[in-house]
């Protein structure tokens, strides 16, 4: 029997398994779609992730396409409230594939808002659908009144229908029976025993960040250091209370200077990136955390797994991996007509120490005109306009909020915060705001005036406040 479009829904390594026991049962044309959900161990630590899949469907012949990410109501409670399902989708084969984009288009809120008036974009079939799923409703007036939470049947009638050619069938395999009642006489159903049996901790456990935080200075510092963070002995071991970046991407973008990480072969930006995530370490307390913003890229149709790479080597060094935070953009570059609009990017994040120090802020941002699926890892943020591009003269400046929010989750006033790439300064802006005292490392020195323009505009500082650049 052969398939269009099959869908497996288990545990990680079960669905990996079920994914080659069912590869060649699709298909020429067809899509497979592989719901998986983080895995913790019992000291809350990652121990699987939807990355391992990505991985596992490219050696075994796949093409990857995208990662759609959905939010649940049933939480994880590990150290970060996981609530994040993850559909990973590949295709048989990149090039005959087949995707019915128009049959996932949402309706524009409406035409003269989300388009700022442009006739050019709007497509009266929806607008263009993204990897993640929160469908809205709205007034009709450009305003949203509810975001949606998705259930299962939704996504499956979803998945169906974009890969749904005639006379073919859908086949979803998933380790529990009662998905069954989701099938129809166009969805066969197997229910897969799961062999290997899922890791989910059930009690939550949170560090609190130290009440008492060592209060050892009045006067707060900002200190921008010119050169490269794969040797920051500028800094004392062991002084550090959190480490927030967005690194330089393998082969992607130009930061105008020779010698900058990033433009070198894969191995050797691995093993310098490694340099800089061991210094991180050693200047992090053992109380401290990493935060790392990335993505998958794809090249060459091939998934460039940094994230994977990262984690590897932060665990190596001696990181415990924490979770994954969503970071929902509203924006997105628009993509080809066999994808959906990338509308994510990813947040790794790990402790020094083996428990993981945030406080109750983490719970608190109210994205969603829904309840269930604020206080989890979705945290919607849009870029400002302009942030990319023309106006300022760096080209991949991540938004103040999004650093702003982990700042004060992870950190108390007077704490130290690094940044090891700081591009354009907003790890500096963030910390300055929130009376935390910052470090950040910057290759370019072109970005200074950029940097001191930001500061200048965007934060008041007080007297005693030093700033050095
Ligand atoms: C993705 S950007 C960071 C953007 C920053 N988050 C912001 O909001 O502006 C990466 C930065 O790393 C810098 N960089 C590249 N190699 C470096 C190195 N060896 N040491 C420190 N910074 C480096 C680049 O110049 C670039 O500004």
């Amino acid at each position: 029997m052969y398939y269009e479009t099959i869908i497996i829904k288990d545990t990680i390594q079960n669905a990996q398994k079920a994914l080659s026991e069912h590869k060649d049962s699709i298909i020429e044309s067809g899509n497979a779609f592989v719901f998986v959900r983080t895995e913790y161990d019992e000291n809350f630590d990652v121990q699987n992730d939807f990355f391992d899949v990505i991985e596992f469907g490219n050696k075994l012949g796949l093409s990857y396409i995208n990662t759609i990410v959905v939010p649940t109501a049933k939480r994880i409670e590990a150290e970060l409230p996981d609530n994040v399902l993850y559909i990973v989708w590949f295709a048989k084969n990149r090039e005959k594939m087949f995707f019915n984009k128009d049959s996932m288009r949402e309706t524009h809120i409406w035409k003269n808002v989300e388009w700022g008036k442009r006739e050019k974009n709007y497509n009266p079939k929806g607008k263009d659908p993204g990897n993640v799923w929160i469908p809205t409703k709205d007034d009709g007036k450009g305003n949203i009144t509810e975001h949606i939470l998705m259930d299962l049947p939704a996504i499956i009638n979803r998945l169906f229908a974009c890969g749904h050619q005639e006379n073919h069938k859908t086949l979803f395999i998933s380790n529990n029976s009662k998905d069954s009642e989701l099938c129809n006489e166009n969805i066969q159903f197997i229910h897969f025993i799961n062999e290997i049996k899922p890791s989910f901790p059930t009690k939550q456990k949170m560090q609190m960040a130290s009440e008492n935080a060592i209060h050892y200075q009045t006067g707060l510092f900002a200190k921008v250091i010119w050169g490269t963070s794969e040797n920051m002995s500028e800094i004392k071991n062991e002084t550090v209370d959190l480490v927030v970046t967005s690194p330089p991407y393998w082969n992607l973008k130009d930061y105008f200077k020779k010698g900058q990480i990033g433009q070198e072969s894969y191995p050797e930006y691995l093993e310098r990136m490694n340099s800089v995530w061991k210094e991180c370490y050693q200047k992090l307390k053992e109380s401290g955390s990493l935060w790392i913003n990335i993505n998958i890229r794809v090249k060459n149709n091939k998934p460039v797994l940094l994230p994977k790479d990262f984690i590897n080597q932060c665990k190596k060094t001696g990181f415990y991996y924490k979770g994954i935070l969503i970071w929902h953009k509203s924006s997105g570059i628009p993509t080809n007509d066999k994808n959906i609009v990338d509308r994510h990017e990813y947040v790794l994040v790990f402790s020094k120490g083996k428990d993981l120090t945030i406080n109750e802020k983490i719970y608190s941002f109210a994205d969603y005109k829904n309840k269930i699926i604020n206080g989890g890892l979705f945290w919607n943020i849009n870029r400002k306009a302009g942030s990319v591009g023309k106006h300022y003269i760096h080209p991949a400046i991540y938004p103040n909020d999004l650093v702003s929010r982990i700042v004060r989750s992870c950190t108390e006033e007077n704490q130290i915060v690094l940044d090891p790439f700081l591009g354009s300064g907003t790890t500096l802006i963030a910390s300055i705001s929130a009376n935390r005292n910052c470090y950040g490392y910057e290759y370019n020195e072109g970005f200074k005036s950029l940097i001191q323009n930001r500061i200048q505009n965007d934060v008041t500082l007080t007297s005693d406040f030093t700033l050095t650049i």
